[in-house]
């Protein structure tokens, strides 16, 4: 099943854009864990569209939770969220009846789907499929935080505009969350500034800009991980690509550590109790697939929106002839920015499914 992923807790996540509703279908979180839903709804209102810098299509992303949820806590049983779409523009998309978008799924879906895929709003291919992986990843991210293990986002550069880096030896809980609890999710506010600048001129000129999101994660016990498949940063990377417009993942220093000597890129290994400790954190947190017991730290890069106003080449299917498109319609001039919690939510969920699948005592 393509939409579903997961091993001890499987996720499936079902919608399009402008269809009745997207949602998604955990299968299964731990029993007897409380959702406090004022949090859930923090984490779904830093993903929602409408805010300044991103699309202003209007969506109140209300949460339903259908099963799986009896007075507050989780039952154990398959756990089901709807969130329904009720700012549908369908009308935007006419002209893209037969011009597929540059960059955008249409065109590879008309192949894959023969035709039949709902290209409305991008389908299931729209960032509209993150809304129900926040909702699950959001109850993901509760259940590990009463364990002590916190995961936190922020967007690391946007364009060639960078914000400061986590300090991935000495990462603690506030400056994890920091960001998240901000209008704008970055840790330094000075780059907010020129980010939010850089965003609106793209933006006037019809255009759109990348980013790339940094996740740390702490307390999460040494130990946990298998390779050859199983080892984290394959998990990871399969949930992380799966969020739409993903084009690069990196752990730890990542495709710099090609510019080093090894002598430079070892963490030296410090006393430490009861594991070991690394002297600096080049290798963010994972060493053989397995977790080291140091910060998690990752990257997620996400290209600039493929949906643009300004006009681009493309060709009109029905008659085979090439053509230009401005692409109208409410889009984000930066997808990276509402994709800090997606980001959170999929590291969450992933790391959760380890602990249920490898380390079930670390959850009692
Ligand atoms: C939160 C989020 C919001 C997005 N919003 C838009 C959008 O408004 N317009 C658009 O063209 N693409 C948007 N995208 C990206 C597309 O969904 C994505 O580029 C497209 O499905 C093609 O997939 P690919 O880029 O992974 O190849 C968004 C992605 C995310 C994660």
């Amino acid at each position: 099943m393509s939409s579903t992923f997961g091993r001890a807790l499987k996720i499936s996540i079902f919608g399009e854009s402008h269809g009745a509703a997207t949602g998604g279908v955990a299968d299964s979180f731990p029993a007897g864990e409380i959702v406090d839903m004022e949090l859930l709804n923090k984490m779904m209102a830093r993903r929602r569209p409408g805010q300044k810098h991103t699309t202003p299509r209007q969506e109140s992303d209300a949460v339903e939770i259908l099963s799986g949820v009896y007075q507050n806590k989780t039952t154990g049983t398959p756990l089901a969220v709807t969130i329904a779409n009720t700012n549908c523009h369908s009308a935007d998309y006419d002209n893209l009846k037969f011009v597929p978008r540059p960059g955008h799924a249409d065109y590879a879906a008309q192949l894959r789907y023969n035709g039949f895929a709902d290209r409305r709003g991008g389908g299931h291919f729209s960032g509209r499929l993150t809304a129900p992986i926040v909702a699950l990843g959001a109850i993901a991210q509760q259940i590990l935080a009463r364990r002590n293990v916190f995961v936190g986002a922020h967007l690391a550069s946007v364009w060639n505009i960078a914000d400061a880096n986590f300090d991935a030896v000495k990462l603690d809980r506030e400056t994890l969350l920091a960001a998240g609890k901000k209008d704008f999710p970055v840790l330094d506010d000075n780059a907010k500034l020129l980010m939010q600048r850089a965003i609106e001129a793209a933006a006037i000129e019809g255009d759109s800009l990348g980013g790339v999101v940094e996740c740390g994660v702490i307390g999460f016990p040494a130990g946990v991980g298998s390779p050859i498949f199983d080892r984290i940063e394959c998990r990871l990377g399969e949930a992380l690509f799966a969020i739409p417009a993903v084009r690069g993942v990196e752990f730890g220093n990542g495709f710099a550590c090609t510019q080093l000597k090894g002598s430079t890129n070892n963490d030296a290994f410090i006393a430490g109790d009861p594991t070991l400790r690394t002297a600096t954190n080049r290798h963010g947190g994972i060493l053989g697939g397995i977790s080291s017991g140091m910060p998690m730290i990752f990257r997620a890069a996400f290209k600039p929106t493929p949906s643009i106003a300004k006009a681009q080449k493309s060709v009109d299917l029905g008659t085979m002839r090439e053509t230009t498109l401005a692409v109208e319609g409410r889009h984000d001039p930066c997808v990276a920015i509402r994709a800090v919690p997606v980001v959170e939510a999929m590291a969450s969920l992933v790391l959760l499914d380890f602990l249920l699948g490898e380390k079930p005592e670390f959850l009692r």
